[in-house]
């Protein structure tokens, strides 16, 4: 017999065929039951009549329990009344275990309940379905930055020095070498790359120590990193818009079964289409202001709103979904005040004060998505920027030395990977767009 999987089982309507799964739901009623298999590429319903099966058969499906890991042989039929849904009139069924009672039912079950059995909540069809929907986004970046002419570029994880400021490094102990630091990105290292190999990117994982339990944060994140040699902040608007654009218009087509499965509203991700708006920072504060939402600080006895927003501040999630309110497409926002962004950015020659940073914002209040910038590739202006920022300059040196030899203008942007699997599955929380999230209160499983 064929074995066969339930995604492709249209193909073998009116075939008898062998399926190697797991049951996720069983009903009877009479002399009839209704078992419901998962393979891991989608749920099939069996129907196995009392009349049709040896009585062998039909005793071990009244034994079966959810879970229970099961090869079924039958034949494959048309549904009666539902279309494209298929059905599986069961002739065998061989048991290879009997699960033992499953903690997650059909009904309710509380957050940290499922979270406490996420090895568990995987193989529910929600969680299967946006894993899938990640592993598309995946393939299409990858499969675009290869069309492009990008060299992937693999930077390490163990690193000598900070990124993104020091506030949010892992720290490990490295033999007689003392610290190594978690990679917050590998941007630096991609740097390099960009002036061997001219367009490189980096896709792992990156780590930052951010005691934040929002939404958006986890402290293990996947992030793909493209830098290329001769670009300008234009150049690298025009790219982000471009890639955006293919992955999204891929993964509504190739995951158009299990978008609508979790429910997503498409017709939102279909308006992905170049031109996306391209606001300044300072603009983007007039935004604020005319919409009269104010900086939001924590004091001592509570919180602070100051009004007007001012000039220099990072957004939060409340400004982020002010901004794009106005626009149904994500909003590119550059040129940022210059303490609110990293060292490595480059200044704008027209504005000391300024530089030449830029955020993607999600539509529909997703926030940052993209963060990316053009290099400060001037070696005095670097180094001053390293000492201001209170970096240890020695353990930069390598990094240093890109602008000592053959420096040019180059530019480049990060994507969180789960910030994207949010947006486009429309999550409400983070902790689903990865198999295992790490968060500040949780590492397990
Ligand atoms: O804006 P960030 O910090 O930029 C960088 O790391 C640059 N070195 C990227 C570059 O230019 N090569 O982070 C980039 C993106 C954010 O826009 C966000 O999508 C994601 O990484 N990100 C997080 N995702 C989940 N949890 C967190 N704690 C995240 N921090 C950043
Ligand atoms: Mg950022």
């Amino acid at each position: 017999m064929e074995r066969v999987y339930i995604n492709t089982i249209s193909g073998h309507e009116g075939k008898e065929v062998t399926l190697k799964g797991w049951l996720y739901n069983i009903r009877s009623s009479g002399k009839l039951i209704f078992p419901e298999f998962r393979d891991g590429t989608g749920l099939i319903q069996g129907v196995v009549s009392k009349n049709e099966v040896d009585e062998k058969v039909w005793n071990d499906f009244n034994d079966l329990t959810q879970e229970s890991s099961v090869i079924v042989t039958g034949l494959v039929t048309k549904h009666p009344k539902k279309e494209d849904t298929y059905e599986i009139q069961v002739k065998n069924l061989e048991i290879i275990q009997i699960a033992e009672p499953y903690p997650i039912t059909p009904k309710e079950h509380g957050v940290d309940f499922l979270s406490d059995r996420r090895h568990l909540w995987l193989r529910s069809q929600r969680q299967a379905a946006i894993l899938r929907i990640r592993n598309e986004l995946v393939q299409s970046i990858r499969e675009y930055m290869y069309n492009n002419g990008f060299i992937l570029f693999d930077t390490p994880i163990f690193t000598p020095n900070a990124c993104e400021g020091t506030s949010t490094l892992f720290a490990t102990d490295y033999f007689d070498l003392g610290k190594a630091y978690l990679s917050q990105s590998g941007q630096l290292y991609a740097e390099a790359g960009a002036i061997a190999l001219g367009k490189v990117y980096t896709f792992g994982p990156t780590f930052r120590a951010e005691n934040s339990m929002t939404r958006r944060h986890i402290t293990e994140f996947w992030m793909m990193e493209p830098e290329m040699a001769y670009y300008d902040i234009d150049d690298n608007m025009d790219l982000i818009e471009d890639f955006l654009e293919y992955v999204i218009q891929r993964v509504l087509k190739n995951c158009s079964k299990e978008l609508k499965s979790i429910g997503r509203d498409t017709s939102k991700l279909e308006n992905v289409l170049k031109p996306f708006p391209r606001i300044t920072y300072e603009e983007a504060v007039e935004i604020l202001r005319e919409k009269d939402i104010p900086l939001i600080k924590k004091t001592e006895n509570g919180e602070e709103h100051i009004r007007p927003f001012p000039f220099g501040e990072d957004f939060g999630a409340p400004h982020e979904e002010a901004i794009v309110e106005n626009f149904n497409k994500p909003v590119m926002v550059h040129r940022w005040p210059a303490e609110a962004k990293a060292f490595y950015m480059k200044r704008d020659p027209k504005d000391p004060k300024i530089v030449l940073g830029v955020d993607v914002l999600a539509p529909e209040g997703f926030g940052e998505i993209i963060g990316g910038s053009q290099r400060e590739d001037n070696l005095e202006l670097l180094k001053q920027r390293i000492i201001e920022h209170d970096l240890p300059i020695e353990a930069f040196s390598w990094y240093i030395d890109l602008r000592r030899f053959g420096s040019v203008p180059h530019s480049g942007f990060g994507l969180g990977l789960e910030r994207l699997v949010s947006w486009v599955c429309n999550l409400d929380h983070i902790r689903e767009a990865i198999p295992f999230p790490r968060r500040p209160n949780r590492i397990t499983p």
